[in-house]
């Protein structure tokens, strides 16, 4: 690891030593819809009278990302959302990894939102917890002429990481908008074999119960393709967000969760889905899929 200097500048996506995830190309496409989403959020919120304007990374990573097929570095979420030109005014940065921890640390350590960031290692399914209570607790003080908070919250682990505990846990908190991964590849890869277990498993914890065996064990005896088996069960996780006030997220068009694939191979990856209890979030996400990063419009 080398050390970060002044023509080095720790926030710039290039090299500067610390820590990089090592990632496909597709992450190009990911950060595009999370960087515009964040700037229309923080654009508009930013001259209304909201006392905490919060991003909240769980799954934060290093803040940058070493493409794999051509050695360029692109801005992770963390470090986007810190650079968004009207600023968040706090961050909440979690990661399992101590040093991916640091080295985000180590890139906004010079930025004057520095003293605005919390840091916090391990797992984010316990650590949302402590992170709900404590936003719960200072929204119930109430300051005249000022509003309380507005969250948002992007929930992006590598695979099947996040617990829908994780999500219910957040939904406590009035504002909190959600953008979340949903791993079409981890969960065909385990569906089977969890299908058959009694046991909890990962599949269970990411939708918050059995629910979802219904779903496919109906959709494969009908031989369904895996396009159709996750339109139902995308479904069914819009289904449980609605249960915890997510209102609009069952109308929302199919085609606002962009679905990831692999560049070359093609193959789904993953989607993003985004839950708001408020209209103009939905309506701000809804604007932003209309094209993805290569130009290319959604059919409407
Ligand atoms: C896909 S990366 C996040 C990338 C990030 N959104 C970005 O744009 O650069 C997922 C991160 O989640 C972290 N992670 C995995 N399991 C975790 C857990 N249970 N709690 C917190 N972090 C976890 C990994 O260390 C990794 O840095």
């Amino acid at each position: 690891m080398t050390n970060k200097t002044a023509s080095n500048p720790p926030i710039a996506p290039e090299d500067d030593g610390f820590a990089v995830r090592d990632s496909g190309q597709w992450v190009v496409e990911k950060l595009d819809y999370i960087q515009r989403y964040i700037n229309m959020f923080t654009t508009a919120m930013a001259d209304k009278p909201w006392r905490n304007i919060r991003y909240i990374d769980l799954f934060a990573g290093p803040g940058k990302c070493k493409l794999r097929n051509n050695g360029q570095i692109v801005l992770g979420s963390p470090l986007l959302a810190i650079t968004t030109k009207r600023p968040f005014t706090d961050y909440f940065f979690v990661d399992i990894s101590d040093e991916n921890l640091e080295a985000l640390k180590a890139r906004t350590n010079s930025l004057p939102q520095f003293d605005h960031v919390n840091f916090r290692h391990g797992d984010a399914n316990e650590i949302v917890h402590q992170l709900v209570a404590e936003f719960q607790k200072r929204d119930a003080s109430y300051i005249t002429g000022r509003w309380k908070s507005l969250n948002l919250a992007v929930l992006d682990p590598e695979g099947l990481e996040l617990k829908w505990s994780t999500v219910e846990s957040l939904a406590k908190v009035k504002k909190m908008d959600l953008i979340i991964h949903y791993s079409q590849f981890g969960l065909t890869r385990n569906m089977e074999r969890c299908f058959h277990e009694d046991e909890t498993t990962v599949v269970d914890r990411f939708f918050g119960g059995k629910a979802w065996k219904t779903v496919y064990a109906q959709k494969r005896a009908k031989g369904a393709s895996n396009a159709r088996i996750h339109r139902d069960l995308i479904d069914l996780y819009k289904s449980n967000l609605a249960d915890l006030g997510y209102v609009d997220v069952v109308e929302q068009n199919p085609d606002s969760e962009p679905l990831i694939r692999h560049t070359s191979k093609n193959a789904p990856l993953y989607r993003l889905l985004f839950a708001s209890k408020n209209k103009l979030g939905n309506k701000f996400w809804d604007e932003v899929t209309k094209r993805d990063v290569y130009g290319q419009r959604r059919l409407l």
